[in-house]
């Protein structure tokens, strides 16, 4: 049994106990170590100045680390157990400015500097990730890698035009910079003993197998998976956390496997990864994690831990939902597997007992004749919480429909499907006058509320216009038929 958290910040091994443990990463970096250069602005992953890069044997490519931006203001330090971590301090080789600090350095990339090394951070790791994937740069990717990062007075051309100016072939990336063998084997031969920390007013388990999950999971503990949900509630205050299991050193926990017509995705496989591995077959599904979050947080957060918080907004659910997904719940006394649809018993009330934690997520891959399209309806298109969310999978015979699946986000408790509106389509012509029909059934089934985000006179006319949206872009891309607008 280990007794501290072991990981390795800019190539300098650190082993931390007791109470630090829990500490977050920014705060470890400013207050403990001397590395200050990684700035804290919202607290709550939101803008990227605290971006830090890192890795850990669930990330490797060829044998080397492959590292990720995530945001260090919300990742305590035993969530990063035997990891490798890179921060704005450690992106500069031997005095030399790395080639994206130059970069910006021309082009007057910063005001006040403040959100200056975030950017740096997640520049650096977007140039790894290319170099590693045998990719080049442009503009498209240079916006997706920096989602997260907020500027509030540089404004984003001259980010952008660094970004443009960057010459990969000048880079010696991280990956080899920070490769280091003996680090490797020390992860390696640590990584087969689990890791528990006793303080007065915590208890913390990492197993390395699922046995030992069970010899500490009880009523009283909390999973952390990427803590992008729990992290943020810790820093307001809103969460005291007493006995907390992760299972981040479970190796087969991180798994996505493609399993004949099926992907199985375990507890700890982030949004990066499960985007990656279902891009070919599960496109709308992908495009809705194209737009969840930012590249920070996808890289740390679940998306067991999205079903699990339960949000009637959660933006991973409603596809669970209507393309019959299942989860695979795992106790001590065995597991059993149920419908994702069957799961929200009513807001934030799960079918999940005592002593049972979501262990697998099954998702099914479309036949080719069930049509699907997914709906996120959001301020603004990245990293926003959604208003409205919709997912619709329809299976036609000729013009009729032969089976029909909705569900919406944001217009109740829980996301949840619409039964009578989906009995009243069913058998019926796939057509305008239909969708038009149903909404009234619609209306009656959702119970929308007013709050930041809009009114519920709001939410039930986006409810209803995402239903007659999913008819008529399937209508047109799929039936090639020309839709009468008629309002
Ligand atoms: C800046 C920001 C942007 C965000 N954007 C989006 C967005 O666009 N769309 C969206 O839907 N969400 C968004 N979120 C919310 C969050 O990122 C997601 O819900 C994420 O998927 C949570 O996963 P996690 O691994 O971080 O969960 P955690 O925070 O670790 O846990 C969440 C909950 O799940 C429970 N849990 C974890 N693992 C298990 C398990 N195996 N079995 C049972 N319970 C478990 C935990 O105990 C906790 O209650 C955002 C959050 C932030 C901070
Ligand atoms: S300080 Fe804003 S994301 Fe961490
Ligand atoms: S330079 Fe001031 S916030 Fe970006």
């Amino acid at each position: 049994m280990r007794e501290s958290v072991c990981f390795y910040i800019n190539g300098k091994k650190h082993e931390v106990a007791g109470e630090h443990a829990f500490l977050n990463l920014s705060d470890y970096l400013r207050y403990h170590v001397s590395l200050p250069g990684t700035k804290v602005v919202c607290a709550e992953g939101d803008c990227g100045a605290c971006t830090v890069l890192i890795s850990s044997l669930h990330n490797m490519s060829d044998g080397k680390l492959r590292y990720r931006s995530i945001n260090s203001c919300i990742s305590q330090l035993f969530q990063l157990d035997l990891h490798s971590i890179i921060t704005v301090e450690g992106i500069e080789e031997e005095d030399k400015l790395h080639e994206v600090q130059s970069s910006m350095q021309k082009n007057h990339g910063a005001q006040c500097g403040y959100c200056t090394p975030g950017f740096i951070c997640a520049m650096a790791g977007m140039t790894d990730n290319l170099i590693q994937e045998n990719q080049k740069l442009d503009e498209k990717k240079s916006k997706n890698y920096l989602t997260g990062n907020l500027c509030r007075c540089t404004g984003y051309d001259p980010i952008l035009k660094a970004c443009e100016e960057i010459n990969l072939s000048k880079i010696k990336p991280l990956y080899e910079r920070y490769h280091n063998e003996s680090m490797l084997e020390e992860f390696q031969s640590l990584s087969k003993k689990p890791l528990k920390i006793n303080t007065d007013s915590k208890d913390l388990f990492l197993p390395i197998d699922e046995e030992q999950a069970f010899s500490f999971f009880d009523e009283k503990s909390k999973i952390t998976s990427g803590a992008t949900d729990l992290g943020v509630l810790i820093n307001k205050g809103k969460l005291e956390q007493q006995k907390i299991i992760s299972f981040n050193n479970i190796q087969n926990f991180h798994d996505v496997s493609k399993i004949k017509n099926e992907f199985h995705i375990g507890p700890r496989a982030t949004w990066s990864s499960i985007e990656n591995a279902i891009e070919t077959d599960l496109p709308e599904y992908t495009g809705i994690i194209r737009i969840f979050a930012s590249p920070q947080i996808k890289n740390q957060g679940t998306l067991v831990g999205n079903i699990a918080n339960a949000s009637p907004i959660g933006d991973g659910i409603p596809y669970l939902m209507v393309n019959n997904s299942t989860l695979e719940l795992s106790s001590k006394g065995g597991s059993r597997i149920i419908p994702v649809s069957d799961f929200y018993k009513g807001y934030k009330k799960l079918d999940l007992n005592t002593g049972e934690f979501i262990k697998k997520v099954i998702l099914p891959i479309p036949q080719a004749n069930e049509w699907t399209k997914l709906y996120k309806v959001s301020l603004r298109r990245d990293l926003d919480i959604s208003a409205v969310t919709f997912a619709g999978v329809v299976e036609l015979k000729g013009t009729q429909i032969k089976s029909i699946r909705i569900a919406f986000g944001g217009v109740g408790p829980i996301v949840l499907r619409v039964p009578k509106t989906e009995d009243f389509l069913t058998g019926k012509e796939f057509n305008r006058e239909n969708i038009f029909k149903a909404h009234t059934i619609l209306e009656s089934e959702i119970t929308p509320m007013s709050d930041l985000r809009g009114s519920k006179e709001f939410r039930m006319t986006v409810a209803r216009n995402l239903l007659l949206k999913f008819h008529d872009e399937l209508a047109t891309e799929k039936l090639s038929q020309k839709v009468e607008v008629t309002l």
